[in-house]
């Protein structure tokens, strides 16, 4: 059992996903966890706290002036009691509650007391998940350590709506919690903060249209879900992708290369950074607030400009981490162009590979790269992903630890 006396508060928030706490319930404790549960008051409306307390078989927290418990304050004392907070589901509101640090019931007085982990599963409509105000608070969470689990794409419950916003399904917040609370806290790099970035990123022209590239994400997201087991405290910017989170890594979910620029700023300082993301060179000079009409003059010319570079901002930039890896995707002279890349863009090593077409590395499973630093050039036969994943993640905790060895 591998959560066994594992100790987890669970606060149960206000939505229509609500009703997937009580199968987590099941899960958390058919793996030996013991559950303390804490509903919002909104939570009441979705389901009773007499399920949740016969599912736990322990007492039901709401109140924050709980007249029994009060004496010795409760709250603070909930909070410090466990090994793990999981919040499911995690609200718009709540996250921007716990962003701004306000605690006005009891959920909130909790989250903010704790210093034990905190893992956040999100759930809402699509457009509030996407609103600047809800990626400003993940923003926020994620740099303050918070993890996230989700949310995911599909439909939503109301009729018609599909998009990303759906709460993780039990089992994935279960192997969240797995790897946040698992032993990898003697993994290479335990105590590491690492950003990595990973995905596409989307650049919009009017309100249906945008500049994209192939990439999955596979690359970026199988590093990141890597760092995490090796020990690492993972913030993962990814771009729009059809992946799920990777366990125990804090995900901040972002459509453009300037939204990606910021969270990777708001997310530092690290002991390493990873940009894996495959970031559009360019965004159109104007977005178009309405769509764009066929018409009389012909097509429309998209004027474009440059975006910013995030890997040359931050391997350039005062708050440069220890450590800065650097993709290069190539169609022709793979080596001569990642060795410039190297040296403009202030990174330690730059892992290249060949996306030509016919490699079907952009999209694909599988990868060759080579690995280009200022000792030279060192080639990795053909390999998963996941595998490349692995094996660069064992030369990251080395080379750290060259440069910056823990005391
Ligand atoms: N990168 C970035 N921000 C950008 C462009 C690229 O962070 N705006 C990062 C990528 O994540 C990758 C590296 O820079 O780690 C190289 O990306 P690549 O697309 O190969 O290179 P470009 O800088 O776009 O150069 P070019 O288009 O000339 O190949």
């Amino acid at each position: 059992m591998t959560l066994t006396g594992r100790r987890i508060l669970l606060i149960v928030g206000g939505g229509i996903a609500a009703y997937k706490c009580l199968d987590l319930v099941r899960r958390l404790r058919e793996r030996g966890a013991v559950v303390t549960p804490v509903m919002t008051p909104d939570a009441a409306e979705f389901v009773t706290p007499l399920s949740l307390g016969a599912l736990t078989g322990a007492r039901v927290y709401g109140e924050l002036f709980d007249r029994d418990d009060e004496h010795d304050v409760g709250h603070i004392r909930l909070a410090r009691e466990a090994d793990l907070v999981i919040l499911a589901p995690a609200s718009a509101t709540r996250m921007a509650k716990m962003a701004a640090g306000i605690g006005d019931d009891l959920a909130g007085a909790i989250l903010l007391a704790t210093a034990t982990p905190v893992l956040a599963a999100p759930a809402m409509n699509p457009a509030m998940w996407r609103h600047p105000a809800t990626r400003r608070s993940a923003a926020t969470l994620a740099a303050d350590g918070i993890r996230f689990v989700g949310p995911n794409r599909g439909e939503m419950a109301e009729r018609g709506e599909a998009g990303e916003g759906r709460m993780a399904e039990p089992l994935e917040i279960v192997a969240a919690a797995e790897a946040i609370l698992s032993p990898v806290a003697a993994g290479p790099l335990a105590g590491r903060h690492v950003v990595v970035t990973s995905g596409p990123t989307h650049e919009p022209i009017d309100p249906v249209r945008y500049i994209a590239n192939r990439s999955s994400g596979r690359q970026g997201h199988a590093i990141a879900g890597a760092l995490a087991r090796a020990g690492a405290r993972v913030t993962l910017v990814s771009g729009p992708v059809a992946l799920p989170d990777p366990a125990g890594v804090s995900a901040v979910h972002v459509e453009t290369a300037r939204q990606m620029l910021a969270a990777v700023e708001a997310a530092l300082p690290a002991d390493a950074a990873v940009f894996v993301a495959a970031v559009a060179d360019w965004r159109t000079q104007d977005e178009a607030g309405q769509k764009m009409k066929k018409g009389a003059d012909g097509p429309p010319h998209l004027a474009l400009i440059e975006n910013p570079d995030i890997l040359r901002t931050v391997g350039t930039g005062a708050r440069r981490p220890a450590l800065v890896v650097g993709f290069a995707a190539e169609t022709s002279d793979l080596l001569v162009h990642a060795g410039r890349k190297l040296a403009a863009k202030g990174a330690d090593l730059i892992v290249a590979n060949d996306v030509s077409e016919g490699t079907g590395v952009m999209g694909g499973t599988r990868n060759t790269v080579r690995l280009v630093s200022a000792g030279g050039v060192e080639d990795w036969p053909e390999l998963d992903k996941r595998e490349v994943a692995e094996r660069l993640v064992a030369e990251i905790a080395r080379r750290l630890s060259e440069k910056d060895p823990r005391p």
